[in-house]
């Protein structure tokens, strides 16, 4: 199969350099978009068309779109931040596009080749450049690539075609609190994801069968909510659309991937910055009976989330039936402050980029 290009058709930007210097001052997280975006077609056949970059604009869907029905879709989020030279780099984007054409496999769909999204990924960023927020700060320009199932009809089938896009947001503090603590509703009740199902793919599913958890966690004054695993109602998997670390004094422990939790670039990364700054890290598995206990007892001294957008927030009240805590001293722990530099100083370059992490445009 040959390898997509990208044809560039922009256009000048519909906002002011002021109105658009307003929208980066604050950002907030997904609530403003860049001035173009990427779109790939893909159709049996033929495989892969040519790519375009055009001015951002609505979709133009029929009703019986199969996405639209049986949710036949995929995503994925990752970065761009501006380096202190001026120049603009993005985190570890192979590892979102190797994950994408995971979560492509798990709903049959096409693949996308790994250069290809990040060719894409790279000819948006290049071109709306002016809206990668300024070095230093906590913003940077978040990606959101997806694809969808195109096709017109309502068998329940893989869709004879696709359309991959990516569209750029510039973007703040997932959490409006930014750093400050964030808490949490252990659910018993509701699962994420099932042994077999698709917990390890990204895609819209799994985060609207979040809502309703996500929704008694709001009834219950808790921000995020915690999942467990839906067999023995007893492990923690995940928060509704970000990773978490439990931390022991000198250790840093993640939920195993059991193949119901998603594989967290972010996640991933902290296992190698906590053993680079001398912290044992590894992967096991935490009960929330345990994680009540430990945290009583002061062994478990600080929890913290994870994820492209929450970067690394620290876990301040949890609460679960029938009981309710505060995680350390209810403020940023020592290791999850350190933790959060130490990343945030290799995304924005001011650390040396050991790992080759680190994808110059
Ligand atoms: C990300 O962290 O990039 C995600 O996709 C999670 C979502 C809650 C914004």
């Amino acid at each position: 199969m040959t390898t997509p290009t990208i044809e560039l058709k922009p256009s000048a930007s519909p906002l002011s350099d002021a109105e658009r210097a307003a929208i980066l001052a604050n950002p907030g997280f997904g609530r403003h978009f860049t001035d173009h975006m990427v779109v790939i077609k893909w159709t049996e056949g033929r495989g892969w068309h040519d790519g375009q970059l055009v001015p951002y604009a609505p979709l133009s869907l029929d009703p019986a779109t199969m996405v639209l029905h049986y949710a036949q879709e995929i995503f994925e989020g990752l970065k761009a931040y501006r380096q202190p030279d001026g120049t603009v780099a993005t985190f570890r984007p192979e590892k979102n596009a190797q994950r994408f054409q995971a979560s492509a496999r798990r709903l049959g769909m096409p693949e996308l080749p790994v250069e290809t999204f990040i060719e894409a990924c790279d000819a948006l960023v290049k071109q709306d450049e002016a809206w990668v927020p300024a070095h230093g700060g906590e913003e940077s320009l978040y990606l959101r690539p997806f694809m969808i199932a195109t096709e017109v009809g309502l068998g329940v089938k893989p869709a004879n075609e696709y359309l991959f896009l990516v569209i750029a947001s510039p973007a703040g503090a997932y959490f409006p609190g930014g750093v400050k603590p964030v808490s949490i509703w252990v659910s018993e009740d509701h699962v994420r994801a099932v042994p077999g199902g698709m917990g390890d793919a990204k895609t819209g599913g799994n985060y609207a069968a979040s809502l309703l958890a996500q929704a008694e966690a709001a009834e219950q004054g808790c921000a995020q909510v915690c999942y467990l695993d839906a067999v023995e109602r007893k492990w923690v998997e995940e928060l509704g659309g970000m990773n978490l670390y439990f931390v022991y004094g000198n250790k840093i422990v993640t939920p195993t991937l059991t193949g119901s939790i998603l594989e967290g670039v972010t996640r991933d990364s902290l296992l190698q910055v906590a053993r680079d700054l001398g912290y044992e890290a590894e992967e096991g598995r935490v009960s929330v009976d345990q994680w009540q206990t430990d945290s009583a007892n002061g062994t478990l001294t600080e929890v913290f989330a994870c994820g492209t957008a929450a970067v690394i927030t620290p876990v301040g009240t949890v609460k679960r039936t029938g009981a309710e805590w505060t995680q350390g001293a209810g403020e940023p722990g020592e290791v999850t402050v350190k933790l959060r530099q130490a990343l945030l100083d290799i995304q924005r370059g001011t650390a040396e980029d050991q790992h080759g992490w680190m994808h110059k445009l």
